[in-house]
């Protein structure tokens, strides 16, 4: 869909940015927001370039650059600290063969980082785009990448 039918699904008000912004980034094959993208938001809700650029650009949910089709977050926060958080990170890496914040060369998967994601009690814990992960060790996140290279 081009971003035009995304951006004119939603009333041209400016609470509206958060949204528009999180459908582009959604709509797009590449996981982010394209320049175009972001100048015709602005357009639309009669902004600036430069505020939407920031917004854009001030929250981690949104990203400026390509990524996977399936953004990998992990939980660093306290409690998945406790449960190890950096195992699930290594055993990630070693099996993507990509570091944090990186994407696969196939285009598949991009590796983040991310803060509490409310899963304490099952922790350690992890999203892939909007599917939740709980209980996690190097069986279970082979068994979780393997469903999703299938795709
Ligand atoms: S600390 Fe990781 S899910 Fe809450």
């Amino acid at each position: 869909m081009k971003h035009q039918e995304v951006i004119q699904k939603f009333e041209p008000k400016q609470h509206n940015l958060l949204e528009i912004l999180h459908a582009l980034q959604d709509n797009h094959p590449q996981n982010y927001l394209t320049e175009d993208a972001l100048e015709e938001t602005a357009r639309y809700l009669r902004m600036t370039k430069s505020s939407v650029f920031g917004v854009a650009g001030y929250y981690t949910m949104f990203s400026l650059k390509p990524r996977g089709k399936y953004i990998i977050r992990v939980c660093v926060s306290a409690v998945c600290e406790v449960m190890k958080f950096k195992e699930v990170l290594l055993d990630l890496e070693k099996e993507l063969g990509i570091g944090q914040g990186e994407t696969t060369p196939c285009g598949r998967f991009t590796l983040e980082v991310s803060e509490c994601l409310g899963q304490c009690q099952e922790a350690p814990s992890m999203m892939i785009n909007q599917e939740v992960y709980n209980n996690l060790d190097k069986e279970r996140i082979s068994e979780i990448l393997n469903i999703y290279r299938a795709k």
